[in-house]
């Protein structure tokens, strides 16, 4: 078996098996519009993987980082889901994930766009010995979502991802003149008519409420058909939703880079956008397919199970689009 599998294809992209840093070397320069991903975090590496460091881990995810800019376009952006952890045995946290960003900036020539974070109001308490035994520190239920761009004016368009308006603010718009009177606010903001005007919704924040309590239908069904467990680490599809839609068009190129259970593909797919997805697990591969079957019976499950992790290609639709990858690969 080669050391890259292509797993499966779908209309617009395909889940590729093996390691991302060999799978981004074939793709061509400058082509991806956004690379979004969750990489494993520093302390579940260690768990995995031995007893690396975080320092090694930072040198681990700044190769990745470096691959990352060299194929991105110039208008391209890279965001990194990525967890805070504590220093092993004190309740004290690590620096790692705020020397990434300094890291990225200064070596590799990226721009923080902006710092994003992710709060995901269903986190279960831990570290338990700090915040459930001795209670001594809070909760840890915010994630740094760090939105890179490779120059300083990444494509972009907030209007693509407006929030609900408040109900304060359905009020004003329902009825200007008697809710506000134009005014300067303190902090000099000019609080005038304008303000009343509907523009389909408000302009989100950069804290994203996100609670990480979906079911994922399909995927863990076809998970339980064949017994195997649900991949342990998925973040919510609002989360790529929100940046795929914020930083791409339809028909752009959307990457995952540590795909696991191929969230990312699956919301780009819906989106209309290209995807490449890559995990180097080929048992997550060969389960993140079941996100792309319909009302299929536990058979058709269980063979298209069978033949990706067999080292075998499953093509569900027949791709659409050209995606910019070395044919040499196949
Ligand atoms: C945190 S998980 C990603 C979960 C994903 N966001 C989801 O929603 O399912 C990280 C993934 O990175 C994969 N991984 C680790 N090292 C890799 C490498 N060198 N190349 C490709 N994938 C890798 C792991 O197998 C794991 O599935």
């Amino acid at each position: 078996m080669t050391d890259m599998l292509h797993s499966y294809s779908t209309q617009y992209g395909e889940a590729w098996c093996g390691d991302s840093l060999k799978l981004l070397e074939r793709l061509e320069d400058n082509s991806i519009n956004l690379v979004i991903t969750s990489p494993p975090f520093a302390l579940q590496r260690k768990k995995e993987y031995g007893n690396k460091e975080q320092h090694e881990y930072l040198d681990w995810i700044t190769d990745f980082a470096a691959l990352v800019h060299r194929k991105l376009r110039d208008d391209g952006s890279f965001v990194l889901d990525i967890g805070g952890a504590y220093q092993k045995g004190t309740p004290t946290r690590s620096l790692y994930n705020f020397r990434l960003p300094i890291r990225f900036c200064d070596e590799l020539g990226f721009f923080l766009a902006e710092d994003f974070y992710w709060y995901n109001p269903s986190k279960l308490p831990s570290p338990i010995e700090w915040v459930n035994k001795r209670k001594i520190r809070a909760k840890d239920a915010v994630n740094n979502v760090w939105w890179f761009s490779k120059t300083e004016w990444p494509k972009a368009d907030i209007s693509k991802v407006l929030a609900p308006y408040s109900d304060r603010m359905k009020k004003l718009l329902e009825d200007p003149d008697s809710f506000y009177k134009p005014k300067v606010r303190p902090s000099g903001h000019d609080i005038g008519k304008s303000f009343g005007k509907d523009n389909g919704g408000a302009i989100p924040s950069n804290l994203l409420q996100i609670p990480n309590t979906e079911s994922n239908g399909a995927y863990v069904k076809g998970c339980k058909a064949v017994g195997v467990k649900a991949h342990p680490a998925r973040f919510p599809s609002k989360l790529p939703e929100f940046f795929i839609k914020y930083l791409t068009e339809p028909n752009d190129l959307v990457v995952d880079i540590f795909a696991g259970s191929n969230t990312t593909g699956q919301v780009a797919e819906t989106l209309g956008r290209r995807w490449m997805s890559f995990d180097l697990d080929l048992q997550y591969v060969a389960a993140s397919s079941f996100r792309f079957i319909d009302e299929l019976d536990e058979n058709d499950i269980q063979s298209t199970f069978d033949k990706i992790l067999s080292g075998a290609h499953v093509a569900f639709e027949k791709r659409q689009v050209s995606l910019p990858f070395a044919a040499a690969a196949e």
